[in-house]
């Protein structure tokens, strides 16, 4: 089995139309949840896991995304000069190097973007991180695939039940063996109606990858909405390599929809103690 997951793609350039006009001029990685951006929810999640490499596939008025992981310096300085902490700094905070982007310069897809990042991951496992799924969970979602990866190697992706209805936004799999959370993935289909679906097994923004997916990924075949799936390209190693899905223990919030972004704020505001209790008084009313 081959090594470490040491280097994660964050696929960051899509022009988040479900949440206008809010990501107009702001990409909605870098929308707020609580009190941070959604991407830094993912990076946490991911430097939990080991990952060492952050490849962000960035777009056109992507830069804040960049910017944000960079030292601030003028920001730095007057907070020091003032004698204010910088601890909330911290997470922001990238090694050297530790940051790399590559732009996904047309929007194909997203095995595209996956593609757009074949040179830098080289001939190694890499993980994939959707920031639009929040994956709140302790250990997090990434770190318990990991773990689960560690023992079966091959490709592994999070997955989640869904009610039939929504089988037409996910990506969905045919299970084989199941073993305590683990399930053999036999195939993958993007996007079926529900009567199409083999299952409502849906797969969430996590995923561990082999290199070869991106020598599938080489032939640009298109599939559903005329997009590059990364899901297509995924189906086509099963048989060739281990495949499993992992029921992860954590909470998904869709932040790409409008209602899943509130929603996620809310909950995530509930599992912190500084803000916790206002919150709850607060919905308290909203029962009343
Ligand atoms: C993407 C994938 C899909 C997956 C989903 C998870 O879809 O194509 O297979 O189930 O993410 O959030 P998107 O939400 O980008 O349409």
């Amino acid at each position: 089995m081959r090594g470490r997951v040491r280097k994660a793609i964050f696929p960051v350039a899509g022009l988040g139309t479900r949440l206008l006009p809010a990501t107009k001029t702001m990409p909605k990685e870098m929308l707020t949840v609580v009190d941070r951006p959604l991407i830094q929810y993912a990076v946490d999640e991911a430097r939990e896991a080991g990952i060492e490499q952050l490849i962000f596939v960035t777009g056109r008025g992507k830069a804040a995304l960049v910017d944000y992981f960079d030292t601030a310096f003028e920001l730095e300085a007057t907070m020091e000069a003032a004698g204010k902490s910088l601890d909330a700094l911290a997470p922001t905070r990238a090694r050297f190097g530790e940051v790399v982007t590559v732009r996904q310069q047309r929007p194909l897809g997203l095995g595209h973007a996956v593609w757009c990042a074949r040179d830098i991951v080289g001939d190694e496992p890499f993980a994939v991180l959707l920031p639009d799924d929040l994956m709140s969970g302790t250990p997090g979602a990434l770190k318990q695939m990991v773990d689960a990866w560690e023992k079966v190697g091959g490709n592994m992706l999070a997955t989640e039940e869904v009610p039939a209805e929504k089988t037409r936004s996910y990506g969905i799999l045919t299970p084989g063996k199941v073993d305590g959370d683990l399930t053999e993935v036999l195939g993958l289909v993007e996007k079926p109606e529900p009567e199409d679906a083999p299952s409502r097994l849906a797969v969430m923004g996590r995923y561990i990858l082999q290199p070869e997916l991106m020598r599938v990924l080489d032939k640009g075949e298109r599939g559903a909405g005329g997009e590059i799936q990364l899901t297509d390209a995924m189906a086509q190693l099963i048989g060739t390599q281990p495949f499993h899905a992992l029921k992860v223990d954590a909470v998904r919030h869709d932040c790409g929809d409008k209602a899943g972004f509130v929603i996620a704020n809310i909950a995530l505001a509930l599992e912190r103690g500084d803000i916790a209790p206002k919150v709850r008084d607060f919905l308290a009313t909203l029962r009343a």
